[in-house]
């Protein structure tokens, strides 16, 4: 028998669509959801990148579709998503992420759009196609993975800063227009995990160990480590949470 707590962290009967779910925190947070009992849609570049997600999630038996764009280009999303009435999706996980590492005087305009269309435009966009039908249904929830950087400036990576302070801009004025037509919105910042997206940093042994230093809990975070609080704002127990950002950083913020 499922106890009144355990039914406030269960996801069964739901559907959750997660972006750039091919690997690092993505991948995590879809399997996290899987077993948390929902069913998946899985956002990526190529059914290749998404396949060992996709046989990680049918083997716990919930349903898995895919939706195949470069969150990058606007046609594309709006391709891919042109049935997501549809599949009616109940949680919507922004996460898909990209990066330019350079010292804001030699950043070029062409990475600069990258970034904001890939980070935020993006968020934007499958935010609005998806809460159509979510406001429609009187209950959804989104979450935007968000970053430190959406608090503080960072180094050598002004694109990626902008965009991500945007996130954080947008997590907040969708969750009051939405909040109280049941579509909560939330986001989650990460701190320094290992996945690609941190691969210079770890690789840099001056930038590694001043990052490490400030860490009190004196260690990098695993994709692991965001899934549980992804599926946490998604479920019952979140009920009451919206506009939220959730640092998950191991106490990096509060040093
Ligand atoms: N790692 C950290 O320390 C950290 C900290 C704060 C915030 N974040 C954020 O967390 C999110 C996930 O990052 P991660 O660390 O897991 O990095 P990652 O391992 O590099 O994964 C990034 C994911 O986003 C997808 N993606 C990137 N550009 C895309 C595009 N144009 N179209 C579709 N999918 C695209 C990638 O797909 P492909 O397989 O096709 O490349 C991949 O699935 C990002 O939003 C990132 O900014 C990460």
């Amino acid at each position: 028998m499922t106890s009144w707590l355990q039914s406030q962290f269960s996801l069964t009967g739901k559907k959750a669509l997660v972006t750039g779910s091919s690997k690092g925190i993505g991948a995590s947070i879809a399997v996290a959801m899987a077993q948390a009992g929902a069913d998946l849609v899985l956002v990526g570049r190529s059914e290749d990148s998404l396949k060992s997600t996709h046989d990680v999630i049918e083997k716990l038996g919930k349903s898995v579709e895919t939706l195949i764009c470069d969150v990058q280009s606007r046609s594309e999303i709006s391709a891919a998503f042109k049935d997501i009435d549809q599949l009616s999706v109940d949680i919507v996980v922004n996460n898909a992420g990209s990066i330019s590492r350079a010292p804001a005087i030699d950043a070029t305009m062409e990475e600069w759009d990258r970034i904001i269309d890939t980070n935020l435009n993006s968020v934007f966009q499958i935010s609005q196609l998806c809460a159509r039908r979510m406001l429609q249904k009187g209950h959804g929830r989104i979450i935007n993975i968000a970053s430190l950087l959406s608090f503080q400036g960072g180094i050598n990576v002004p694109a990626y800063t902008a965009s991500k302070h945007g996130v954080a801009g947008i997590t907040k004025a969708l969750a009051n227009e939405w909040g109280s037509k049941g579509v909560n919105v939330n986001g989650i910042s990460p701190g320094y995990i290992s996945t690609d997206n941190t691969e210079a940093l770890r690789n840099d042994a001056d930038r590694s160990s001043s990052i490490l230093a400030r860490i009190p809990l004196g260690r990098w975070g695993n994709p692991e480590d965001l899934a549980a609080a992804a599926v946490f704002l998604a479920s019952p127990a979140a009920a009451y949470i919206n506009g939220e950002l959730l640092t998950v950083d191991g106490g990096w913020m509060g040093r």
